[in-house]
């Protein structure tokens, strides 16, 4: 049988194995320092070890395992994804790039190649944000751009961040000492479902990521005023969840005109029950553009709608920018050798840029990055349906085999 695909049906077992671990009895969640996110790093550590790897859980719960050069002076590859899910996810959705990366050192320690560079492997603690709502915790500490304000930012259950890091055995003292120095990087490789559908419909397995699309999250309170469901007129009312309804429908309307894509993917509200009218709503707003100068026109053009909705409808509101990151460009050189491994392996060139953030766009402030797609099913992501056929792994092992031996042979 094609060695490929005997690799690729271990690495389906281990994300099995791991997609078994959640916080949930139904469907897939593990948030970032809850008790099954420790076990899936526990189990992840235990793998690593396993396969010769010099290996730790870092203070922000990342997981890494090294594979040293022979020269001590060589740079380090960083071959990565992250471990963290959003709630009710897919299985793929970054465990496919950790452990593909795990078959891939395995395999370079199994046929003893001569490493010009050391090699290490990382599972990011949090890349979604779901839990505090910033992304690229882990990778922000190993990029040395882990900013020490974040460790107040308090979970929905009032819990800091720091407090997590504490419970998970950490020490946010000595986030600054798990990073990897600028000038110690030789780059990052990151193999990614592609989470959209264009691989799937163009019956493609991989692809090379040109770039990442910009992002920009922000928590925004509608203040109106609580009352009787049954005794207050409409016409005099403050309705906080009317004003975030009318807000929302806005937001879908302006990203179609801009042609940008705007999510509210999170809305609460406060004592909510049937018989009262909704004084406090909280939403979350996700505003993503590959053109910066079109995030932050829509994105001001939005607070300004948000401004004159509540004004007439006598609502306060509280907006907060939480996090935001800039377009990033993958880096050509990589991508080259990348393209080259596509090649020689046989597959059709397909080069695209991306809609979804990840771990490589915190790395790419110190990093030349470098990102393989793999085909998923219809595209489907951030969702139990998510899926992923044994052949598309095997193609994208022998492409990254390939991409590492290109590397090898240009130090
Ligand atoms: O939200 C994203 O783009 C990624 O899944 N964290
Ligand atoms: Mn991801
Ligand atoms: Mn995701």
């Amino acid at each position: 049988m094609d060695k490929a695909i005997q690799r690729a049906e271990k690495i389906m077992a281990q994300i099995n194995e791991l997609a078994a671990i959640s916080e949930e009895s139904q469907g897939i969640t593990r948030l970032f320092g809850t008790s099954a996110f420790l076990q899936g790093s526990h189990t992840l550590l235990a793998w690593m070890k396993a396969a010769g790897l010099d290996s730790r859980i870092d203070n922000i719960g990342n997981v890494r395992g090294r594979l040293p050069s022979a020269d001590s002076h060589a740079k380090t590859l960083v071959i990565a994804s992250h471990i963290d899910t959003v709630r009710n996810a897919g299985k793929f959705d970054g465990p496919l790039g950790v452990i593909m990366g795990l078959d891939i050192v395995t395999h370079i320690i199994q046929s003893r190649t001569e490493l010009p560079f050391h090699i290490e492997l990382i599972a990011f603690s949090d890349e979604e944000g779901v839990r505090y709502h910033t992304t690229y915790l882990g990778s922000k500490v190993v990029a040395g751009s882990f900013e020490t304000n974040l460790l107040q930012k308090k979970d929905d259950a009032g819990i800091t961040l720091q407090e997590t890091i504490v419970q998970m055995k950490g020490d946010p003292g000595q986030l600054k000492t798990d990073a990897i120095a600028p000038e110690e990087w030789l780059g990052y490789f990151e193999i990614h479902i592609e989470q959209g559908p264009v691989l799937y419909e163009r019956d493609i397995p991989v692809a090379i990521v040109t770039a990442i699309a910009g992002q920009k999250r922000a928590e925004i309170s509608f203040t109106g005023v609580a009352g009787h469901a049954g005794t207050v007129p409409m016409h005099m009312r403050q309705d906080a969840l009317c004003c975030a309804a009318a807000f929302i429908l806005e937001t879908e309307k302006l990203a179609l005109n801009h042609s940008i894509v705007a999510t509210v993917g999170k809305l609460q509200i406060t004592g909510a029950a049937s018989n009262t009218i909704p004084g406090t709503v909280t939403c979350s707003l996700d505003l993503r553009s590959a053109d910066e100068a079109t995030a932050a026109a829509a994105y001001e053009e939005l607070y300004n709608t948000c401004i004159t909705i509540c004004s007439k409808r006598n609502i306060t509101v509280r907006w907060q920018l939480v996090q935001q990151t800039a377009p990033i460009a993958c880096d050509a050189g990589l991508n080259a050798l990348l393209a080259q491994a596509v090649t020689e392996c046989g597959y059709p060139l397909i080069e695209m840029p991306c809609g979804a953030g990840h771990d490589a766009v915190a790395v790419s402030a110190v990093s030349p990055v470098a990102m393989l797609f793999v085909r998923c099913f219809k595209g489907i992501s951030h969702n139990p349906e998510e899926d992923v056929e044994l052949k598309d792994i095997a193609a994208a092992i022998k492409v990254s085999d390939n991409f590492i031996h290109q590397l090898i042979r240009s130090r």
